[in-house]
């Protein structure tokens, strides 16, 4: 596991972008980045108050520490607008309100958040609410309660970890040939002979999971991007696009030793569990209900807003590979949305030629429908990041402020098309 970094007595935080290098198994030492450490960052355990962050950048570019999930004004945000500059800390006071939920940060540097969350600049926030027993819920770190950062990344021949993305790859997105699991390669996880809940964050530059168990055991969803559902859905595949989060629960019970793999049809190994029967029991029944409730805010929307995910083609005389958000690529000084503070929205995203990851800062929407039906089990509670294979519909009330200068940020995670071009932004007033 990332060390667990606990803010709740003092209500503070701190973290240290710092210059490292890393020996992945098996292969040669690389220049990597982190958060407090070489590669990656702590998991943030974070509690509903006022917490004062600082960030200090040691490394000699420039930095910026997205919080993906949290729901903070635009100034706290940690988008391209606020960046870092070497040498130099960030010190957003926070005021953190929202249900507990699985999140994560990354920096987010307009053309550089690629290559900088691939070398190591990114790591998972918990909040919590102190409620989990009653829940029924595991929570014990690293025993019962597994964080686990999901990345491909490609080795090259000597074994050296490398980033050097051809134009195909900017299409699709880069991929890896291996798998990392918070930074490690070929990692085993050592579990209770119970009920384990498994946080998982696809952190990958682009790829997408479709995780099953080697045994077909079912995983359990018990929360999605933004909280608990209100009650656990079991899934015998589990679809994770870059940026999703999704916890389940997987019951250990009957021993063995189950791999985790992706893709049923071109099926590889994520992670080989292993079953512990000295390590602690704490939870050996699934919970029946869980107290998220996802609001339901269809037909309070007061406006509705078309977001076409461009790419190819349709917008190649803009330049590059025409990457672009309703035919215009990101410019940090266009605001491409104006939407007026605690109203409810509804946005009807489009995407070409492939599958994107939609994602939109400072809110959690509802998935309203997928290509015209219903949406996918997965996503059925509170999100922030969708995959939209075509068409996707979404709700949202839009509560946290955000100004011309700090506006948010809506785009694809595939980082690659991010970068190029596949982003816009929007205040909140
Ligand atoms: Cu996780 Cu704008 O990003
Ligand atoms: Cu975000
Ligand atoms: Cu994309």
């Amino acid at each position: 596991m990332p060390p667990l970094l606990d803010t709740r007595a003092a209500g503070r935080l701190a973290l240290s972008a710092t210059p490292g290098s890393t020996v992945f198994a098996g292969g040669r030492r690389v220049a990597t980045a982190g958060f407090n450490q070489a590669y990656l960052g702590p998991t943030i355990l974070m509690q509903n108050g006022d917490l004062a962050a600082e960030v200090q950048n040691n490394l000699d570019e420039p930095i910026s520490t997205h919080w993906h999930g949290l729901l903070v004004p635009g100034e706290h945000d940690g988008g391209p607008h606020l960046p870092i500059a070497p040498g130099a800390t960030w010190q957003p006071e926070m005021s953190i309100a929202q249900d507990p939920a699985t999140a994560w940060y990354h920096s987010h540097i307009h053309e550089r958040t690629a290559q900088q969350v691939y070398f190591g600049l990114a790591g998972v926030i918990h909040v919590t609410d102190g409620q989990d027993d009653a829940r029924g819920l595991p929570s014990t770190y690293g025993i019962d309660d597994l964080t686990l950062v999901l990345q491909d990344r490609r080795f090259d021949a000597s074994g050296r970890m490398v980033y050097n993305p051809s134009m195909m790859d900017m299409m699709h997105g880069f991929t890896g040939n291996r798998m990392l699991v918070n930074g490690q390669v070929g990692a085993t996880a050592v579990v209770p002979q119970g009920i384990v809940r498994l946080r998982l964050l696809n952190g990958s530059n682009s790829r997408i999971y479709t995780l099953f168990f080697d045994d077909i055991r079912p995983m359990h969803l018990v929360a999605t991007d933004g909280g608990f559902l209100p009650a656990p859905v079991v899934l015998d595949v589990l679809r994770l696009a870059p940026g999703e989060r999704a916890e389940v629960l997987v019951d250990f019970s009957s021993g063995g030793a189950p791999v985790l793999m992706s893709d049923p049809d071109q099926a590889y190994g994520v992670l080989q569990f292993e079953v512990d029967t000295a390590l602690a029991r704490r939870i050996t029944r699934l919970p029946e209900q869980l107290d998220g409730a996802p609001a339901d805010l269809s037909g309070a929307e007061i406006a509705t807003r078309q977001v076409s995910l461009d790419m190819g083609m349709g917008g190649m005389m803009m330049g590059g590979g025409g990457f672009a958000i309703n035919g215009r690529p990101f410019d940090m000084d266009r605001i491409d949305f104006e939407v007026a503070r605690g109203t409810v929205e509804r946005w009807q995203i489009r995407s070409t030629m492939i599958a994107h990851p939609f994602h939109v800062h400072g809110i959690r929407f509802r998935v309203i429908t997928e290509n015209g039906s219903p949406p996918r089990p997965e996503n059925t509670g509170w999100k922030d990041t969708v995959l939209v294979p075509g068409e996707a519909e979404i709700l949202a009330r839009f509560d946290q402020p955000a100004s011309r200068e700090t506006p948010f940020m809506f785009h694809c995670h595939i980082l690659e098309h991010e970068d190029a071009g596949m982003m816009a932004q929007f205040t909140v007033t």
